[in-house]
């Protein structure tokens, strides 16, 4: 029987402790919802509008992830991960009136807006959380709202001590999310680059608790 840290899947939750994450969030501004298949033409889209402004960032902006059938194979995946208990996407909606964006898509929470992502590292106790936003709604305060509504969700996930936002030292925009959240910079470490605008060099930001990281931040 390998060591709790070892198994494959999660832990059994403990009294109080869900197994999974709620699938709405309220985040300030934002609806955070699990992603769903019905999304995927407004994720599409937004790609296409913001692919000058995630192609230094993430490996996967490619043209092919502005297509529909890439993000419907997407949202498959994320459904997988969801139900194995590994990974829980969601959009992050905008509560605006009348906003317009690049999605054609009307969603009945608002704007689409990005999306967030907790993931489990069950082999240390620890979750990551990744995110975008739309190139036309960055600087709003979205995805410090976001991750700020995720931390202590994620930190209720039975095994979970810390939670970490990873990010390329070059990546200014990203790393003021968790420095404005009062996450603390674990270390800076070596990594191969991934995306053209990285240096190379990885922040580890964490959050081991419900402290003022957890419940409130600085804004
Ligand atoms: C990183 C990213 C998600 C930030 O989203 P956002 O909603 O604009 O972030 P916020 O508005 O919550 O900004 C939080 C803080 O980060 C810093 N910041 C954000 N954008 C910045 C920029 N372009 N330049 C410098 N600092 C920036 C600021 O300190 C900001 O607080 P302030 O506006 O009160 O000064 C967005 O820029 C993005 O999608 N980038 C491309 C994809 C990416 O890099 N993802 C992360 C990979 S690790």
């Amino acid at each position: 029987m390998p060591a709790a840290a070892e198994r494959p899947f999660p832990s059994a939750p403990l009294p109080g402790q869900p197994a999974s994450p709620p699938e709405r969030v309220a985040a300030g501004p934002l609806v955070l919802r699990r992603v769903h298949a019905d999304d995927a033409g407004a994720i599409a889209a937004a790609v296409r509008a913001s692919l000058d402004h995630l192609r230094p960032w993430m490996p996967w902006a490619t043209p092919d992830a502005a297509d529909l059938r890439s993000q419907l194979v997407r949202v498959a995946e994320a459904d997988e991960l969801w139900e194995s208990g590994t990974g829980f996407i969601y959009v992050m909606v905008a509560r605006e009136n009348g906003a317009s964006g690049p999605c054609a898509v009307r969603d009945p929470d608002g704007q689409f807006a990005g999306t967030i992502g907790l993931h489990r590292r069950l082999a240390d106790a620890a979750v990551e959380i990744g995110y975008w936003t739309v190139a036309a709604m960055t600087r709003r305060g979205y995805a410090t709202a976001a991750a700020q509504a995720l931390t202590p969700v994620a930190l209720a996930l039975p095994g979970t001590r810390r939670v970490e936002i990873h990010c390329d030292e070059a990546n200014t925009a990203s790393a003021g999310v968790p420095r404005k959240l009062g996450y603390r910079l674990d270390r800076v470490e070596a990594h191969e680059r991934e995306a053209p605008g990285e240096q190379g060099r990885r922040m580890i930001w964490v959050a081991d608790g419900p402290g003022p990281a957890a419940l409130g931040g600085t804004r």
